[in-house]
């Protein structure tokens, strides 16, 4: 037996091929195996997704493909392979480790109404398996499958064609929905259970139960294939398809990964020349020191993904709403961990120029792009350089006061107003103070912080009031009633709608959004059936507390500006919907009465205002 993955060049030349295998032979060997089995090659769509208001990015290679998946004609045929690059920023806070990526490709072969369990299982066998595809051994091989529930029985079908192909039974695993069923890109879509395969890494099981799927390192995932059964409508309806097809994603950077037995994604050759030209600019060597590693990867990830966002033909630029939002997001952070490396002058736009030479291959646009992207990189690099240099200044004019402190304190108020005025980070005032040896009164800052929070709450922006003021049980329920109705505005109306207001007592609300003509009556009843929906669903509400960045990042709907961005309260409802809010809100959905629109109308320009009671 092979002994993989701790396999080198010298013990076997031979099988070391398949298993050193870059990013664009493994590209390539997929696109080629699937035309070789009848399918057509169609072109990945842009990161930003058309018509698609429950997210900013594409998410995965699937996702564009969404109205074929529910029965429309595709104009290439049935069968469809496909690269597709993709962005999750669930994941961003979680980057800087060693697995997460933000920005990353999927290869995906689909059949629209074409082959279904037991053609898209004996092809994905025969990739994984043939000598002429990966030639990965059968012996390093494992499957998931779904142990089935309620609503949809237990995939034997695929277990059955696994066995036939040669797994043992002890490698195919049956796991629970929350493993093995691929839900919607958004809240809404296509959906079914799926069979995911696995490379066993050759570490020890971590315990009796340890099979394919547990997440203890032993196994890890490489390919995953999706049998869409079902599509999710907006009221939480497991309806079934048209016809039914089959979606399939391998994500790139992982798969390489894996194959060559690298520990990270940021040891392979996807990253090494990124991180190279990190290395170069800090005069540093990457391995060293694992909190500079952290940094390197954060710069390295982040870059990566603002070039392509950049790049893309439907590009945004950086804002403070949305996708650019998060761009902006993406190319702040880079810098700030590009300065705590030490790296003077631009750090982003040099590592822009080493990702398109990489990439450019795949993606023209990148190089048809060029321009724009680095332009816009030094711009927002420039700006908040900018901001970090005032900053500093008004940090250096505290100085000779601070100095006079024998506790070697300073105050959280003055560093609040740094951070409030200034849009001074607070981590860089702390290590502005750091090195004048001063720490920070973290208490005072985090009070001066929750207290202008309220101010603005129940001051200039008038939300939540009332659900603040009157936190009586009907007040309470008027207040949850607002994120399901915001929610649901924005699902049937668009990302565009925004909270404006709100105003509750203990008899109805009245809900202020952004939005430019009156609703139709069919707008309204759907608004008004996506609420009861909720409701009848009884969906639990449970509270988080985070930084408003994390909170964003998490998708949920944040109403305040960007500099409020420590510890905020984040309400999330069942799967529907997830909002930065002070709450109170009730603890289910279910006991919140019948929701009902009782009048629409203008509230000022652009602002649309609806009356709404729970009976
Ligand atoms: N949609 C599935 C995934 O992203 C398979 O493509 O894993």
């Amino acid at each position: 037996m092979i002994d993989w993955p701790g396999l080198t060049l010298d013990e076997n030349a031979e099988v070391f091929y398949y298993f050193s295998m870059n990013t664009d032979e493994l590209r390539s060997k997929y696109i080629e195996f699937f035309i070789s089995k009848a399918h057509a090659q169609i072109q990945g769509k842009s990161l930003l997704p058309d018509n698609d208001p429950t997210v900013l990015f594409t998410t995965a290679g699937m996702h564009p493909l969404v109205p074929y998946l529910l029965g429309e004609e595709h104009p290439a045929g049935k069968r469809l392979v496909d690269y597709q690059k993709c962005i999750r920023t669930g994941d961003i806070d979680s980057v800087g480790d060693a697995s997460h990526l933000t920005f990353f490709e999927m290869l995906g072969n689909w059949s629209l109404g074409d082959y279904f369990k037991e053609g898209a299982i004996e092809m994905s066998f025969e990739f994984l398996t043939s000598p002429q595809w990966l030639g990965i051994p059968l012996e390093k091989l494992g499957i998931t499958v779904f142990e089935g529930d309620q609503t949809v029985p237990r995939d034997e079908e695929s277990a059955v064609v696994w066995r036939r192909l040669g797994i043992p039974a002890d490698r195919i695993s049956y796991r629970p929905r929350s493993d093995n069923w691929w839900g919607p890109a958004g809240t809404t879509g296509p959906c079914g259970p799926d069979s995911e395969m696995f490379i066993d890494m050759g570490k020890e099981p971590c315990g009796p139960d340890c099979a394919p799927g547990c997440s203890c390192g032993k196994w890890l995932e490489i390919w995953n294939d999706v049998f869409m059964q079902y599509n999710k409508t907006a009221e939480g309806v497991y309806e079934p398809l048209a016809r039914i097809c089959v979606d399939t994603g391998m994500g790139i950077e992982r798969t390489v990964t894996i194959l060559n037995n690298k520990k990270s994604v940021y040891d392979t050759e996807i990253f090494t020349p990124i991180i190279g030209a990190v290395e170069k600019a800090a005069a540093y060597t990457y391995g060293v020191d694992p909190e500079k590693d952290r940094s390197v990867r954060i710069i390295s990830d982040h870059v990566r993904a603002a070039t392509f966002v950049l790049g893309d033909p439907k590009a945004v630029s950086p804002s403070n709403v949305g996708a650019g939002y998060v761009l902006r997001r993406l190319i702040r952070r880079a810098v700030r961990h590009g300065r705590k490396l030490g790296i003077a002058g631009l750090v982003l736009s040099p590592l822009a120029r080493v990702i398109i030479d990489q990439l450019k291959g795949p993606y023209p646009e990148l190089v048809e792009n060029q321009g724009y992207i680095i332009a816009e990189l030094d711009k927002e690099e420039g700006k908040f350089l900018e901001t970090l240099q005032k900053g500093e200044h008004e940090f250096e004019k505290l100085l000779p006061s601070l100095l006079k402190d024998p506790r070697k304190t300073m105050s959280g108020r003055l560093a609040f107003k740094l951070y409030d005025t200034y849009g001074f980070p607070l981590e860089l005032t702390q290590e502005l103070a750091a090195e004048q040896g001063f720490t920070i009164n973290r208490a005072e800052f985090d009070e001066a912080f929750k207290k202008h929070q309220e101010l603005s709450r129940s001051g200039g922006e008038q939300i939540f009031k009332g659900g603040l003021g009157d936190q009586g049980e009907m007040a309470v329920k008027y207040h949850t009633a607002t994120h399901l109705l915001h929610k649901a505005l924005r699902m049937v109306l668009g990302d565009h709608v925004a909270q404006k207001g709100s105003n509750i007592t203990a008899e109805r609300m009245r809900f202020d959004f952004s939005h430019s003509a009156p609703l139709g009556a069919d707008e309204l009843e759907r608004v008004q059936a996506i609420v009861n929906e909720q409701i009848r669903r009884d969906l639990p509400v449970t509270m988080a507390m985070m930084s408003l960045d994390d909170a964003k990042a998490s998708g949920a709907i944040a109403l305040f500006g960007e500099k409020y961005e420590f510890q905020v309260k984040v309400y999330t409802i069942g799967d529907f919907s997830k909002e930065v809010c002070g709450g109170p809100h009730v603890e289910h959905t279910g006991a919140m009465g019948a929701f009902k629109i009782q009048k629409e109308q203008s509230s000022s320009a652009g602002v649309r205002r609806i009356r709404a009671v729970l009976e």
